[in-house]
Parts: structure tokens; sequence; C-alpha cells
């Protein structure tokens, strides 16, 4: 080996040893991305508690304003993160991450009140206003603000709504989380580096609450009006993927 391969190596071997010791600036935007993905899950999860409300017929007004599900929304987010959206100077929150989580609690809360007339019509009860109709549309109104890219998506095969298509990228992430070792709980997220890009995927996976659209009889014509995919419990539903600029 010649003097500068030598040293090349040196130094590459040197960045190998360090780098799991060293909390580079790409630990920050992971960080960042997980936190995204899990406030918009979080979303999905207070407007699935208040689906009951949401597709009772004999009611008018439900109440479930901007301001409710936004209290309802800090709770879970909180439950899962540790995270208080309140105040978020507090812990060891991602700077970044302070600038981006207000930005989509506003596009959440935009989302719902944009629905507010759809929520409160009566004697109606499947009013097409679900999790995944809150999640496509918080997700898109937080881009449209920020110019960060965030998706539900999933995987072809399970496809309802074409805007929500896996690109190459995500569709290989899938098949990592689908697999039957990845950590069910827990909020895991899988990252990678692509480009100048830090891409960050969150699992989604059924719950009971979700297979009464998405399971069995596979085929059949949900609530919603899509067929039931067949799916089981614990299995892979989609993700939550963000993309944020490397720094
Ligand atoms: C009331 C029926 C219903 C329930 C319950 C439901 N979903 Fe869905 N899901 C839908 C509909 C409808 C869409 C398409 C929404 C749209 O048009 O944006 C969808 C879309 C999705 C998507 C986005 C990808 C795509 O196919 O467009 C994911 C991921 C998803 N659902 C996962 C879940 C998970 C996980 C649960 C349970 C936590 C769940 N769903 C519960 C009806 C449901």
């Amino acid at each position: 080996m010649n003097r500068r391969g030598s040293r090349v190596s040196a130094l590459t071997l040197m960045i190998a040893v360090l780098a799991p010791f060293s909390a580079f600036a790409g630990d920050d935007v992971v960080e960042t991305g997980r936190l995204l993905a899990i406030l918009l899950d979080a979303g999905r999860g207070a407007v699935a508690a208040n689906q009951p409300l949401i597709n009772d017929a004999s009611k008018g007004d439900k109440g479930f304003t901007p301001d409710v599900f936004e209290q309802q929304l800090k709770e879970k987010f909180k439950g899962r993160t540790g995270v208080d959206l309140g105040n978020l100077k507090g812990g060891g929150v991602p700077e970044l991450a302070q600038k981006l989580l207000p930005e989509l609690v506003g596009a959440a809360k935009q989302t719902v009140a944009n629905n507010q007339a759809t929520i409160n019509k009566p004697g109606v009860a499947y009013k097409g206003f679900t999790p995944a109709h809150f999640g496509t549309q918080a997700a898109a109104a937080f881009s449209g603000k920020t110019g960060i890219y965030m998706k539900q998506t999933t995987t072809d095969g399970l496809l309802r709504n074409a805007n929500n298509k896996a690109d190459e990228f995500e569709s290989g992430m899938m098949k990592k989380l689908g697999d039957a070792g990845y950590p069910r709980q827990g909020d895991k997220v899988m990252s990678e580096a692509v480009g100048g890009a830090v891409r960050v995927m969150l699992p989604l996976f059924y719950g009971k609450g979700c297979l009464g659209c998405h399971g069995e009889p596979k085929g059949e014509t949900d609530v919603s009006g899509y067929k039931k995919e067949g799916a089981k419990e614990g299995d892979l539903g989609g993700a939550v993927s963000v993309k944020l600029p490397a720094k």
C-alpha cells in the first residue's frame, strides 16, 4: 500500500471507530423526523379515539373542535415521546424539531378545522373523515407550509389513495419494517442518509381497531367504500415517511 493509501485508510478507520460515539448532526435530524412522524400518527390516534362520536348520526355539533383535538394530540404525543408540546425548550428536543413540531400541530388543527362541517353533519354515520383522511390531509398541509416532504404511505398491494403511493426507497424500507423481527412497540424508526437528505420512516402496524376496514374477509367492501385487504393484527399497514435536509 502506498503512503497516501495508508493515510486514507487510517482516517477511515478513525471515523469508523469514532462515529458510533459522536453525536453528529445527523442524530438531531433523525430525531426530528421521528418526532414529526409520531406527531402525525398521534393525530391519527386522536381522530380514531373520536371515531364513534364523529360517526354518530344522531348528533349535530360534536364538540370535536380544533382546540379539543389539540389537547388530545398533546396528551397522546407526550405519552409516546415524553415531549411536552407546550414547552419544547425544556428537554433535549433538537432545535429543528422545536421549529417544525408547531408547524405540524398547526397543519393538524387546520385539517380538523377544515372538516368541521363534515364532522358536524347530522343524519349521516360514515362521513369520510377517518384517521387516514386526517393523515393524508395534515401531512399535505404541513408539506405545503414548510416544504418538508411528509406522507403516510404503504406497500403497493395495500394502496388505497394513489397520492400515498410509495417511492422506490419507501418500498425497500417497508420490506424491512414488515419483517416479523421488527419491534411492534416502541416507535422505532428506520433512517438513512440519501443524497443530501435524511429519510426517516415510522412503521404503522395494524391493531384490532384497523381490521374493521383493512382486515378480513379480504375483498369485502368496508364502511369507507374500499375493499378490505385481509390484513391480520400485527401486520405492517404502512408507514409515515419524512425527508429532511441533511444540513
Ligand atoms: C374506517 C375505516 C378505516 C380504519 C378503521 C382504518 N383505515 Fe386505513 N385507510 C382507510 C381509508 C379510507 C384510507 C384511504 C384514505 C385516503 O383516501 O387518503 C386508508 C389509508 C391508510 C393508509 C395510507 C395508505 C393508503 O392506502 O392510502 C395507511 C398506512 C393506513 N390506512 C393504515 C391504517 C392503520 C394502521 C389503521 C389502524 C390504526 C387504519 N388504517 C384504520 C380506512 C380505514
